[in-house]
This record gives structure tokens, C-alpha cells and sequence, in this order.
């Protein structure tokens, strides 16, 4: 079965970039995302590719090859489900924030939404691809809505799930570690996965996609995500100890990453892992495994999260504690905001975590980061903190750059590994700030040795 039109549900930071590459990397096939936010879409549809909702090293060009040719974006979704072979979702899934399973489990009800609509509107056959990333078994669930609601039309469910991270997304779909394509083990839904297969086939070599039953596929993308969080929770709970015992943990994680079976990556100590994935997936794994009785299990996994809410704890005490325990009133910067460097993206970005801390302290903040706006930032404030509102409009004051950013802080906290922070005039910026000047590098992307020469108090994640 070849496929001529696909559709995706979902323009964002998963949809978006993924379906760019799919049309740029198959020009006989036409691409449409669909997405509810007309102001998203019309941002994909710009003529200015600056202004796109996604901001992704490489993305612009990639846009810019396929847009019009075969690749489209509209608020049209019944349309574009109804003109498709395969529809992929790719909607989010935030962990919910009601009801049983709140603050764990994941909420399916835009999920849900999708699938009914697909069946609403489709009559011919589909093959439906989960992208979001699910809890297990979801994709019986969607057949489940889909077989029972729809017009008799045959669908096929596979399970598709994106490993792509922000920031590398066009580098890592272009040469995917492997692409992973669960279904069925029926006649039909073996055709549904080599109807896929042969889409990645166009630019992803044979040997790197990977085909398994539905429940493996769901499950490898959890896990993935757990492994990695846990090595980022493991070498930041070493450097707390190397903190205490005179250790450097950039040391010990170059000498532990020579050994091949634990390997050199994603051992960076910083002020804490955030984004979209690592802390929803785990909390995903946790609640599943509570629901089927793993009592040892759940409590395993959950453990990965509690360390890195010590550790962004540990990173605001630690700038208190320094700034001899009263912050009141002072300016502190923030250099970054977003969750990673490269990314637009402040999802679960550990900088609100740490700036709400700083805020109950009663910490002027002073904010800047190269891709995030002001409007976005006080957004995260407001949503994911209980601060009152005349805190976040008084006290937060957000830089567009970093003319007169320095002026008389009190100290300065990197939040965000931005290649750029590590290019500033140091010697510049320490006679501007109040003295003594203190640097907090919750990534560990200073030079130590230049910033103390400087004059500054210099304080690095684990040593
Ligand atoms: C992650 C997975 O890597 C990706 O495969 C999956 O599809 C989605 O989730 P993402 O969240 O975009 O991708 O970024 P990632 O590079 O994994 O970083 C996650 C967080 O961990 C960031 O806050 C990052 O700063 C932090 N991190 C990562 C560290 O603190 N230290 C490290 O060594 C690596
Ligand atoms: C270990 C370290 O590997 C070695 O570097 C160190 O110097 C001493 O401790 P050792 O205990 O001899 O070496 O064997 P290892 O191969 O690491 O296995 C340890 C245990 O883990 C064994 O019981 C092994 O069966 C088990 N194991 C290992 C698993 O169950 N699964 C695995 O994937 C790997
Ligand atoms: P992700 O990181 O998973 O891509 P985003 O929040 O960036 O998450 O993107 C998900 C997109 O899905 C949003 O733009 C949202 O408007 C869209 N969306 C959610 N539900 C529906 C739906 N039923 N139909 C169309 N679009 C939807």
C-alpha cells in the first residue's frame, strides 16, 4: 500500500518539525498539519520564516523547501482527515491536573477528541499513527473509539512514537538513532506497518527502523525517556556529594563515561532537567506501575523525579544561602529560561521552579533569554506557580537584551547553556554588577578560572 496523502493533527513542537521532514524527504506524498489554533497555524503559514511557531536550528530551510509544494498547514481538520490514507496524532498530552491520576497520569482527552473526529468524518479506510507520546495501551483505547463510533470503515492503529529532542529536532530526523513502528500482528496490520516503513524508507536506512507489537512500541518510548532522565537525576545527585567531599563531577562523569557499557552522554550535571517529556513520561511509568500493583516499581522510578526537584531546590537555597541569606530586594539575572539551549520551549523549564523560589524570597528578578519572550515567561509564572499577581508584575522585569542588564545585580544565574553567555565580556560585566559579585552556573558553562581572575565569587553545579 503506498501512501499518497497524510495528515497530522497537532502543529507543534512534535507535529510541526516532523511532518516538515517527512515532506521535504518525500516530495510524492502531500502533507497537511491541522491545528485548532488558527494564530499557530497562521505563524507555520508566514511568509517570514522567523516567525515561526517552532523555533529549531534548521527548521526555516526545511519549511521553506516543502511549504506550498507538499506541505501545508490549515485549521481545515475534517477536511484533511477525510482527503488522508494516514492520519497521525500529535496533539499534547499533559499530565493531568483533575481527578484521579491528577499530577501523574496523563491526559488523554484531547486524545480522545482526535479519535472521535477521525471517526466522524472518515469514509474510507485509515491507518492511525499515535506520535504524542501515551501511556500503554492507549492505542486500544483509540481502536476502541474508532471501530465502535465510526461509519464501518477498516482502521489500523500504530503506535509511532517520536524520539526527536528540542533543539537538534531537524538534525535528529534527518538521521534518526532508529525509528520505531509498533502494530498489530494481524495481515492488516502488518500492511498498515510497512505502509509506514516505506514513508521512513525514503531517507532512514532499513537496518534503523524497528518493527514490534503495539505494547512494546508504546512502552520503549516511556522507557527511553526514563533511562535518560535517570542518568541526568544520578550525576546530579553525585554532585552533590562531590560538592561536599572536594570531587568534581565534570571529572568523575569523564572518567565514568570511558567505560563503553556506560558511554560519555547525557551525563551534563545541571540545576535540573525540564521540557515536555522526561518528568510526564516518568510520572506516566509511575502511575502505571502503581495501577497494576508494582508497588517497588513505581516507587523506583519515582525517585528520578524527587531528585531533580532537590536539585533545582538545592540550586535557589544555595544563591540564598550565599547572598547571606536575605535576598529581599535584591536584582538577580537569570541568563535562559528555556528548558535547553536551541529551544523556544520553557516547558518544565527548571528556571521557574528556581524563580518561584527566589520570588517567595522576595528577589527582584531581572530575566533574559535569547528566544523566549516576556509574554511567555509571566505566563509560566502565572500557570505554574501560586505567586500572587502583582509579584510577577512587579518584580519580574524581562530583557529583550542585555543592554543594562548588569547594572548593579546582585548576582547572576545561568538557567539555560545558551552557547552565547559563554562569549560575553566577563571583565566588563563584573564592574557593572554590586560587589561582591556572585555567579551561580547551573550548567556548568563558564570558565571558573577566568571568572575568579575577574574578581567574581563563582559557584558551578558539583564541584
Ligand atoms: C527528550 C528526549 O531526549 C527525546 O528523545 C524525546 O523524544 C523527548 O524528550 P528533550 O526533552 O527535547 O528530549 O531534550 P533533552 O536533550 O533530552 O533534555 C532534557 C532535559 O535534560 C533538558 O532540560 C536538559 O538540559 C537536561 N539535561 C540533558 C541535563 O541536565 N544534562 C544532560 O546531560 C542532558
Ligand atoms: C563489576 C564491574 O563491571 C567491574 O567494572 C568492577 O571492576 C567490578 O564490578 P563484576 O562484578 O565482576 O564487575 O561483573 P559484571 O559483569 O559487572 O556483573 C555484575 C553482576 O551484574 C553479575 O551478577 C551479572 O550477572 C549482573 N548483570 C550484568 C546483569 O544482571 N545484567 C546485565 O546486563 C549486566
Ligand atoms: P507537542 O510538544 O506534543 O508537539 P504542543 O503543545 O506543542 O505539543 O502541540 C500540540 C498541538 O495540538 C497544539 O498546537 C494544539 O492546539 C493541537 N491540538 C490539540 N488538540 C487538537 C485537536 N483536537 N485538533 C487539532 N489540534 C489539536
Amino acid at each position: 500500500m503506498k501512501i499518497k496523502n497524510i495528515c497530522c493533527i497537532g502543529a507543534g513542537y512534535v507535529g510541526g518539525p516532523t511532518m516538515a521532514v517527512i515532506a521535504a524527504k518525500c516530495p510524492e506524498v502531500n502533507v497537511t498539519v491541522v491545528d485548532l489554533n488558527a494564530a499557530r497555524i497562521d505563524a507555520w503559514n508566514d511568509a517570514d520564516l522567523s516567525k515561526l511557531p517552532v523555533y529549531e536550528p534548521g527548521l526555516d530551510k526545511i519549511v521553506e523547501e516543502a511549504r506550498g509544494r507538499n506541505l501545508f498547514f490549515s485549521t481545515q481538520v475534517e477536511e484533511a482527515i477525510s482527503k488522508a490514507e494516514m492520519i497521525f496524532i500529535s496533539v499534547n498530552t499533559p499530565t493531568k491536573t483533575y481527578g484521579s491520576g491528577k499530577g501523574q497520569a496523563a491526559d488523554l482527552k484531547y486524545i480522545e477528541l482526535c479519535a472521535r473526529q477521525i471517526a466522524a468524518v472518515s469514509t474510507t479506510n485509515k491507518i492511525v499513527v499515535e506520535k504524542s507520546t501515551l501511556p500503554v495501551r492507549t492505542a486500544e483505547a483509540i481502536k476502541s473509539i474508532l471501530d465502535n463510533t465510526g461509519n464501518g470503515v477498516q482502521f489500523q492503529v500504530l503506535s509511532n512514537p517520536e524520539f526527536l529532542a528540542e533543539g537538534t529536532a531537524v538534525a535528529d530526523l534527518l538521521q534518526p538513532d532508529r525509528v520505531l513502528i509498533g502494530g498489530e500482528q494481524t495481515p492488516e496490520g502488518k500492511i498498515a506497518i510497512q505502509a509506514l516503513v516505506d514513508v521512513y524508507a525514503s531517507w532512514v536506512p532499513a537496518e534503523k527502523i524497528l518493527t514490534t507489537n503495539l505494547w512494546s512500541s508504546e512502552l520503549s518510548k516511556l522507557t527511553a525517556n526514563a533511562f535518560l532522565a535517570q542518568r541526568v537525576s544520578s550525576i546530579n545527585s553525585i554532585s552533590e556529594l562531590c560538592e561536599k567531599t572536594g570531587a568534581n563531577v565534570s571529572e568523575v562523569a569523564r572518567a565514568i563515561g570511558m567505560d563503553s557499557r556506560i558511554g560519555p552522554k547525557f551525563l551534563s550535571a545541571s540545576v535540573g532537567f525540564g521540557g515536555s517529556c522526561f518528568q510526564k513520561d516518568i510520572l506516566n511509568l509511575v502511575y502505571i506501575a502503581r495501577s497494576y500493583g508494582l508497588a517497588e516499581v513505581a516507587d523506583y522510578w519515582e525517585q528520578v523525579i524527587l531528585m531533580n526537584d532537590h536539585q533545582k531546590n538545592r540550586f535557589a537555597k544555595k544563591i540564598v544561602r550565599e547572598l547571606y541569606n536575605t535576598i529581599s530586594g535584591k536584582k538577580i539575572i537569570f541568563l535562559g529560561w528555556a528548558f535547553k539551549k536551541d529551544t523556544n520551549d520553557t516547558r518544565e523549564s527548571a528556571a521557574i521552579y528556581v524563580a518561584n523560589l527566589l520570588l517567595q524570597e522576595q528577589a527582584e528578578l531581572a530575566i533574559y533569554d535569547p528566544q523566549v519572550s516576556e509574554k511567555q515567561i509571566k505566563s509560566d509564572l502565572t500557570l505554574y506557580t501560586d505567586l500572587d499577581a502583582d509579584v510577577i508584575a512587579n518584580r519580574v522585569h524581562v530583557y529583550k537584551n542585555t543592554d543594562n542588564l548588569f547594572e548593579a545585580a546582585h548576582a547572576i544565574a545561568v538557567l539555560t547553556e545558551w552557547d552565547e553567555f559563554k562569549t560575553y565580556d566577563w571583565a566588563t560585566i563584573y564592574k557593572q554588577v554590586t560587589k561582591p559579585a556572585f555567579v551561580f552556573d547551573g550548567r556548568n558553562i563558564l570558565s571558573k578560572h577566568e571568572l575568579i581572575e575577574f574578581g567574581f565569587k563563582y559557584f558551578a553545579i558539583g564541584s
